[in-house]
């Protein structure tokens, strides 16, 4: 752990073009356009801070290992994660959409052994042995949609925003398993040494967020 830097880990794409802008109005913004840079670390107008940007799945590793302090990313990646190895203090409200099982529109036999293809296998695994359904997982990486039009799945559970990916591809939201948000989380060792500096930042931002 960096003692002197505090190190945030931002998670690329949606999540980080709604916080930047929350990030400016706690007087937090990185020393150049992130856009516009293939750099993974940028310096910040405030000495003592850095961000870093990743794929969502990447920052409760970093944050819990400790080579980041802060992370902010989905609560989608942390409920697939499932670690208890850092805090989460914070929900920022931002990046909302929820988790939903989806299969083709119209689609009404239900096989007796659901074939579920995700990228959210351990999420999909406790949903449905919460409910002592049997069901066999397939992992797969994105373009969750195609698994149940080519046949190789049942249905799928993925993140919902506007539905319109699902309606484009011919399939429906099915059941509500969560809703998800951007959450901050925070490295435990962290939370201790840089104690000050962290619950500042945490009051600022959520003060920005009920306001
Ligand atoms: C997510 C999700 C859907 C889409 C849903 O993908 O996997 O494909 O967004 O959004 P909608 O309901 O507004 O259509 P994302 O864009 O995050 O890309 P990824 O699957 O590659 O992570």
């Amino acid at each position: 752990m960096n003692d002197k830097k505090l190190v945030i880990a931002l998670t690329k794409g949606r999540i980080l073009e709604e916080v930047l802008p929350l990030l400016e109005t706690v007087g937090l913004s990185p020393a150049e356009d992130i856009n516009k840079s293939r750099k993974l670390i940028f310096d910040t107008n405030l000495e003592d801070i850095q961000l870093m940007i990743l794929r969502g799945s990447d920052v409760p590793t970093y944050v819990e290992l400790g080579s980041a302090d802060i992370g902010i990313t989905g609560k989608d990646i942390l409920m697939e994660n499932g670690s208890d190895g850092y805090y989460e203090p914070l929900d920022l409200k931002l990046a909302t959409c929820r988790l939903m099982t989806a299969a083709p529109v119209n689609q009404t036999t239900t096989p007796k052994r659901l074939r579920v293809a995700s990228k959210f296998v351990n999420i999909a695994k406790n949903y449905f042995s919460g409910q002592g359904r049997q069901v066999d997982i397939i992992k797969l990486n994105g373009a969750l949609e195609l698994a149940p039009i080519m046949g190789l799945a049942d249905c799928i559970v993925d993140i919902v925003d506007t539905g319109n990916t699902l309606k484009a591809n011919g399939l429906e939201t099915r059941e509500h398993i969560a809703d998800v948000s951007t959450r901050v989380i925070v490295n435990k060792a962290a939370m201790k040494i840089k104690h000050d500096r962290i619950q500042s930042l945490l009051e600022r931002l959520s003060e920005a967020v009920s306001d």
